[in-house]
């Protein structure tokens, strides 16, 4: 199974980000949308794992957790991976506590203690709305163009939840698998 652990976006971001998507979409560029459900910022990505190994993930999740409380979230800029100017993957970045960082940080260690390494790459917190197809464009500025109206709406993260990816043939459909309470 193919597990990450993130944050759901919760109301009102979760509308304002909806209203963006739906924007999106109607522009008919050559990217492959995430679904409505599961909008996420992923804090720690498994890869492919056996089954057999979900309850040591959720030990070491819950230990991470802890008492790590509900976290302030604010939405920030759109911004894409590996930049605005060649982009691959459409995200809106998140302004987070340094609570964040900490919580991530927890996960990254305690995973790294039961066999699953960093990837590496600086943690930057956002949420994905789109990956751009191989080999393909967008339209210069598009992207500025669809951020104009898009409010940095706050949002409470309350919520750590591991996901399965499942694949399906309209896309990766994100299963909940454990949900763990951040706390007030
Ligand atoms: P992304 O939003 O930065 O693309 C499910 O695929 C989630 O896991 C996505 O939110 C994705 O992050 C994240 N993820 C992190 N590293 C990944 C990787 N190497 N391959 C696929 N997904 C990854």
């Amino acid at each position: 199974m193919r597990l990450f652990v993130a944050v759901p976006v919760s109301e009102p971001a979760r509308q304002q980000i909806l209203k963006l998507l739906g924007r999106l979409r109607s522009a008919s560029w050559p990217v492959r949308w995430v679904h409505d459900e599961g909008l996420h910022m992923t804090l720690k990505f498994f890869g492919e794992v056996g089954p057999e190994r979900l309850d040591v993930i959720a030990e070491a999740l819950r230990f991470a957790a802890g008492d790590a409380g509900s976290l302030a979230l604010q939405l920030r800029e759109l911004g894409a991976f590996p930049s605005r100017i060649r982009p691959r993957v459409l995200w809106v970045g998140v302004d987070a506590p340094p609570a964040l960082e900490l919580l991530q940080d927890r996960i990254e260690r305690g995973c790294e203690a039961i066999g699953f390494p960093p990837e590496g790459a600086p943690f930057q917190p956002h949420i994905t709305l789109g990956r751009v197809r191989e080999g393909q464009r967008l339209p210069p500025r598009g992207l500025d163009e669809h951020a104009e109206g898009f409010e940095r709406v706050p949002f409470v993260g309350h919520e750590l939840v591991l996901y399965e990816s499942v694949l399906t043939t309209s896309g990766p459909r994100y299963e909940s698998r454990l949900t763990l309470d951040l706390g007030r």
